[in-house]
């Protein structure tokens, strides 16, 4: 019987895209079959071993080019930054169900479900690129978002207090102000697939936010400090910025508490 882990690390390190996302689908098919063994094999590999494609080029966020939307090329180079973040996605949920062991079955399968889900996010929006004459890869993108999975590489709750907690989460608040804008411009097409994305995001957070607090309490700390403290070693700033989504938040499992503590601007 092939094993789970040794599927996430044929998945981490090599680039080739289109084996990555059929390995994903059939990984999560195979889960849900019972046929994958989730026995702990080889021990698990440093993650400078993660490998990603040589296109597209990772430049600094400050080196990516900003188009608005109405720009000529606006709508394909907003989608091909969508379309980067969710292959790092599909990376993201491989790396945390591949690097952190000893969990309950739950936890794999959460995580190789989104993995699965971040695969359908990021060929939803490749189709929709070549539609609009790019492919990935065509242009650079931004290069920071694996930095939060190297810095968390050996501290779950930290994994799950950036990655899913900050990262994902942003999308909830930043996601409907953009479908409003596709809204303005009448296009259809972007907005279901924001949609259907946005709605599997909510989902993804709140996998976070269960296990973070999971994790957690098994480690005899109480979830809400440890954001706190985590937040403030981690992550730039301390906080991330607002305006939050309240709504799709608190569905996600943040508490109020959280979002109070997250809308007041440090001194
Ligand atoms: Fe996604
Ligand atoms: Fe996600």
């Amino acid at each position: 019987m092939d094993n789970l882990f040794e599927l996430a690390e044929t998945c981490l390190h090599n680039a080739p895209v289109d084996e990555k996302l059929a390995l994903t689908h059939q990984a999560w098919q195979r889960l849900q079959n019972g046929e994958l063994s989730l026995d702990q094999g080889k021990p698990v590999a440093a993650i400078t071993q993660v490998r990603f494609p040589e296109k597209p080029e990772w430049l600094a966020p400050r080196f990516v080019p900003k188009r608005k939307l109405t720009a000529p090329g606006g709508v394909a180079a907003f989608f091909h930054a969508i379309a980067h973040i969710e292959f790092v996605a599909i990376y993201l949920a491989w790396d945390i169900l591949y690097r952190f062991r000893g969990l309950p079955d739950e936890f794999y399968q959460d995580w190789l479900r989104i993995a699965d889900e971040e695969a359908q996010h990021f060929e939803l929006i490749r189709a929709h690129l070549q539609a609009l004459d790019t492919a990935y890869g065509d242009l650079p993108a931004h290069g920071g978002l694996w930095d939060l999975a190297s810095m968390t590489a050996n501290n779950l709750p930290a994994r799950l207090a950036l990655v899913p907690r900050c990262m994902e989460a942003h999308g909830l608040d930043v996601t409907p102000g953009i479908i409003a804008r596709f809204k303005k411009l009448g296009d259809t097409v972007s907005i279901s697939i924001l949609d259907r994305i946005l709605a599997d995001e909510i989902g993804h957070v709140e996998r976070g936010s269960y296990w973070f607090s999971k994790v957690c309490r098994q480690q005899g700390r109480e979830p809400e400090a440890e954001y706190r403290r985590l937040l403030a070693q981690y992550y730039q700033g301390g906080k991330p910025k607002g305006p939050f989504n309240r709504e799709m938040r608190i569905i996600a499992g943040f508490s109020n508490a959280e979002l109070d503590w997250l809308e007041t601007q440090s001194p």
